[in-house]
């Protein structure tokens, strides 16, 4: 046996942020209550999802207050992402209500850096979260996956969220691939968002964004 020690450098990791219990008991309640009945917007992949318009945090006092909230946690994880505060916007926020036996398909969101979801129920374990790494492309794909395999932050393909409460917040980056699998519990309510800086800069090549 080599006593020489050997190091695995974890490169290039993905950031995804929770913040349990960003909304308390009462805040949960006051935002549940002016927005539901509002999502009534089929989705295109599951008869048990619906979503509300996308708005702005201006639509309501709900969305106003959420934003409020959340402003400074989207501030911290774009720290995390671009190194530095820079000054975020919400760009879009939504409601989805996913009924008992509805489902989230695999998607991405554009135009967007920082995603984020506000829980207004607990998620029941079936319908968590999902995160994938990319999908592939047109080529072969080689895995081994079986159950002689250990799973590992470098071989697994996907990672589920772990349990999420009423109130939590979860935010990941906006071209992180995400689901959520058929909800076998009750109705499961969240509030989305997308979020952007007001710019960005590359050594001096700068770009805006509004
Ligand atoms: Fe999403």
């Amino acid at each position: 046996m080599s006593q020489v020690a050997s190091q695995v450098i974890p490169l290039f990791p993905t950031p995804v942020m929770r913040v349990e219990k960003l909304l308390d008991a009462e805040t949960v309640a006051m935002v549940t209550d002016e927005v539901t009945g509002s999502a009534n917007l089929a989705n295109a992949f599951s008869d048990h999802l619906s979503h509300t318009p996308v708005a702005g945090v201006g639509a309501n006092d709900a969305f106003a207050r959420l934003g409020t909230l959340v402003m400074p946690h989207v501030t911290a994880f774009g720290e995390v992402l671009f190194g530095e505060a820079l000054a975020w916007q919400i760009k879009e926020i939504w409601v989805n209500v996913l009924e008992p036996g509805g489902r989230q398909a695999i998607h991405t969101h554009a135009n967007s850096f920082i995603s984020g979801v506000v829980y207004l129920t607990d998620a029941h374990p079936s319908a968590n979260i999902i995160f994938h790494k990319a999908l592939g492309g047109a080529g072969f794909i080689f895995g081994n996956s079986n159950p002689n395999a250990r799973v590992n932050a470098f071989n697994g393909g996907k990672w589920m969220m772990p349990q999420t409460s009423a109130g939590d917040l979860v935010m990941f980056p906006s071209y992180l691939l995400h689901e959520v699998p058929p909800n076998h519990g009750e109705r499961r309510i969240s509030i989305a968002f997308n979020a952007i800086p007001d710019r960005l800069d590359n050594h001096g090549y700068a770009v805006r964004f509004s």
